[in-house]
Order: C-alpha cells, then sequence, then structure tokens
C-alpha cells in the first residue's frame, strides 16, 4: 500500500513537473521576415481596429462612454484589465503591443505570441487574448496585424503583469495550441467567409457563456456575463437564429445595427441606456459586405432557445 501510494506520489510529481517545465510546447517562433508594403499595413489597420479588435483590448477602454470605446492614447498600449469580477482565474492585464515594447522581438516571435499564446521569453498566455481563433485563421492575415503593428507610434506605458490562480497558474502551461492555419475564403463564398470572420473577430469569447474561461453554453447563444465596477451585469445577446436571438432579423437590420455608430462619436450613455461591453463604435466600421457575410454566416447556425436578459442594474 504505502508503495503504491509512494507511486502515486511520485506520478503526482512527475506530471506537475512535466506541466511547469517541459510545457507549454508548441516548438521554436518561426523563421519569418515580413515584407512590410502600404497595402499589407492597410489590410493590418483594418483587422486590428475593426475585425480582430487587437486594439480595443489592447487599449484601456472609457466605461464613462456608451460601449466603452477605447482611450484616445492608449490604442495598442495595453492595460486593460480581466479578471475574477468577469469570472476568470486571475488578472489578465493586456500588454502594450507598440514599438515601445515590440521593437526588438523578431517577426517569428510575434507571430508565435498571436498563433500560439506562447511569449517571447517562452511562458504561456491565458487564452483571453484569443489566440486559439487566431491560430485558425490564414497566416497572411497576421503577417498584415504584425506590419500594422511595427507602424504604430510608440507608447511609453509599464504595466503591472498577469498573474494567474492557482492552479491555474501552473495549467496555463497546457493551453498554448499549435496552430492549424487555413487560406481565408473567397468572399464569393458568403457562409465560409462569414465564418471566418466570426473566428477571426473571435465573437464567441464575448458570445458563448463560459465559467472559469471555458465555454459551457451553447456555441453564439449568448448568456456571457460581464460585471461592471458599479456592481450592473451586462449579457451578450444570442446570436443563434431563433427568436430569442436574431432569428426575426434582416440583414439590413443587423448591418444598420453595427452602422449605426459609425458617424457618431462616443458619448456618455443617455440615462435610459444600458451599458454594453460590446465594441460597437470598432466594429461600425467593419465593411458592409464582411457585416453582410457574418449575418448570413450566423443564420446557419442551430437555432437556440435562450432569452437573454441583458442588463440588470446594481442592486441595492
Ligand atoms: C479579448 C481581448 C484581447 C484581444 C481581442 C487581443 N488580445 Fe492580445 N492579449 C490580451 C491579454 C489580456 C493579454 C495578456 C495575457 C496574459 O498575460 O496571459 C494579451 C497578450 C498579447 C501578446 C503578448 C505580448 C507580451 O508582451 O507578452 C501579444 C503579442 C498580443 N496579445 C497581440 C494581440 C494581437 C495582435 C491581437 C489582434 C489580432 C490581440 N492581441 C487581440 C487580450 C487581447
Ligand atoms: C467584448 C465582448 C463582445 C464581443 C467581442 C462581441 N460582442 Fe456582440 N454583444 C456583447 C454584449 C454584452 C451584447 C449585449 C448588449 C448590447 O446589445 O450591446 C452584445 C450584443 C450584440 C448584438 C445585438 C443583439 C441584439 O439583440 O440587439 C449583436 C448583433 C452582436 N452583439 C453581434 C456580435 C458579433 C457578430 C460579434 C463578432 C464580430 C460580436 N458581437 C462580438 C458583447 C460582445
Amino acid at each position: 500500500m504505502a508503495i503504491l501510494i509512494g507511486l502515486g506520489v511520485i506520478g503526482v510529481t512527475a506530471a506537475i513537473a512535466y506541466i511547469a517545465l517541459a510545457l507549454p510546447d508548441v516548438g521554436p517562433a518561426p523563421d519569418l521576415k515580413i515584407k512590410s508594403t502600404p497595402q499589407l499595413i492597410a489590410r493590418g489597420r483594418y483587422l486590428a481596429n475593426h475585425v480582430m479588435l487587437c486594439m480595443d483590448c489592447h487599449a484601456e477602454r472609457d466605461f464613462s462612454l456608451y460601449a466603452g470605446p477605447p482611450r484616445p492614447g492608449t490604442l495598442g498600449a495595453g492595460g486593460e484589465v480581466f479578471d475574477r469580477s468577469m469570472g476568470l482565474p486571475g488578472r489578465f492585464v493586456s500588454r502594450n503591443l507598440t514599438p515601445a515594447r515590440l521593437a526588438d522581438w523578431s517577426d517569428g516571435e510575434l507571430f508565435r505570441a498571436i498563433t500560439s499564446g506562447v511569449t517571447r521569453d517562452g511562458s504561456a498566455l491565458f487564452p483571453i487574448m484569443p489566440y486559439k481563433q487566431y491560430a485558425q485563421i490564414d497566416p497572411r492575415d497576421i503577417h498584415a496585424v504584425i506590419a500594422y503593428l511595427r507602424s504604430l507610434p510608440p507608447v511609453d506605458n509599464a504595466l503591472e503583469p498577469s498573474s494567474a490562480d492557482f492552479p491555474v497558474s501552473l495549467l496555463i502551461n497546457t493551453m498554448p495550441v499549435k496552430p492549424s492555419f487555413r487560406s481565408r475564403p473567397d468572399p464569393a463564398d458568403r457562409i465560409a467567409y462569414g465564418e471566418y470572420l466570426v473566428t477571426a473577430a473571435a465573437c464567441a469569447e464575448c458570445h458563448t457563456r463560459a465559467l472559469r474561461g471555458k465555454p459551457v453554453g451553447e456555441y453564439l447563444a449568448g448568456g456571457f456575463e460581464f460585471r461592471m465596477p458599479d456592481g450592473a451585469i451586462i449579457r451578450s445577446a444570442n446570436l443563434t437564429p431563433h427568436a430569442t436571438g436574431l432569428g426575426a432579423w434582416t440583414k439590413a437590420q443587423f448591418i444598420a445595427r453595427f452602422q449605426a455608430f459609425k458617424n457618431t462619436p462616443p458619448s456618455p450613455r443617455a440615462a435610459h441606456q444600458a451599458q454594453t461591453t460590446m465594441p460597437w463604435y470598432m466594429y461600425a466600421h467593419m465593411h458592409e459586405s464582411d457585416l453582410g457575410a457574418i449575418f448570413d454566416y450566423l443564420q446557419t447556425l442551430p437555432a437556440v432557445d435562450n432569452r437573454v436578459t441583458v442588463f440588470s442594474p446594481p442592486g441595492p
């Protein structure tokens, strides 16, 4: 018996040592030299600001305004906090992506961090940074984003490091992924292209209910909870084609819902208006044809009956 327990302890110790020391194991950063062109930077600017929203999370969002647009001057500089109030196992701080921090990173190191979740020194990133989605898109789109990041004005912004709670502080090493890239579908193939954009935009990160960073709800059926600093709770909408979701919506209504934020400057929310974490101002500038493809794809999802109470005001 004692021997069995002893062997068990050795097994557990070996497993812990393996996770702590041998992982993450996604291989070395690729040998990559991106040839930057104005077109590539423009594509990267579009993706980073209006589709993949790197510039939304890697900025400080100003929730004194409706939909929390990034504070001017913090774009790309990081500092947004994702923590236990969102049900996450720790406190994760988005990092500075401007050349002030990344100038001496190689393109390959950046590429690996974005698509595998392993940072320059080999440590793992928590998947609130949507690298699992970025691992499934076209490398050419990642190259474009990197070319754009290189073109940002440097912003000095020293940030507190992220910290994960035990045991996630250990298990985080099992989270990085080896990418499984694919080519960007032809935009004429509306549904495949829409699915590609939904993956790149990581809509599911907010629109699939999750607990401690793990999805527990039906895909894109909404109900993910955000607890705001004032105690209010905001829940994401059901995007499936059920009556409790986007079932009754037309494509024109869907596009108009986004574009309503295109030409209006961010403003404090009106007294009757509930706050939201949905980055409306950033997505508002997505190309109309891209928004249309997203709608076409969402309409092909299984319809999930999930009536979401979007807003609960702070309790007494
Ligand atoms: C949902 C929010 C979110 C989005 C969207 C997002 N990130 Fe992140 N990113 C984070 C957080 C939070 C961290 C820190 C994670 C940690 O500390 O474990 C991070 C870390 C990183 C790192 C590691 C930097 C370092 O200093 O180690 C890079 C590089 C990065 N992100 C690039 C990007 C790019 C490029 C995009 C867009 C394609 C992007 N991120 C989109 C939240 C986000
Ligand atoms: C940072 C979190 C977040 C991300 C990322 C996000 N959403 Fe949302 N979304 C929300 C929340 C919260 C709501 C509910 C509050 C509101 O309507 O603004 C919402 C609402 C919506 C609505 C309105 C539905 C209605 O009934 O009025 C649509 C449409 C939508 N999201 C689509 C998307 C799509 C498509 C993506 C990806 C391109 C996406 N969202 C990404 C958080 C997010």
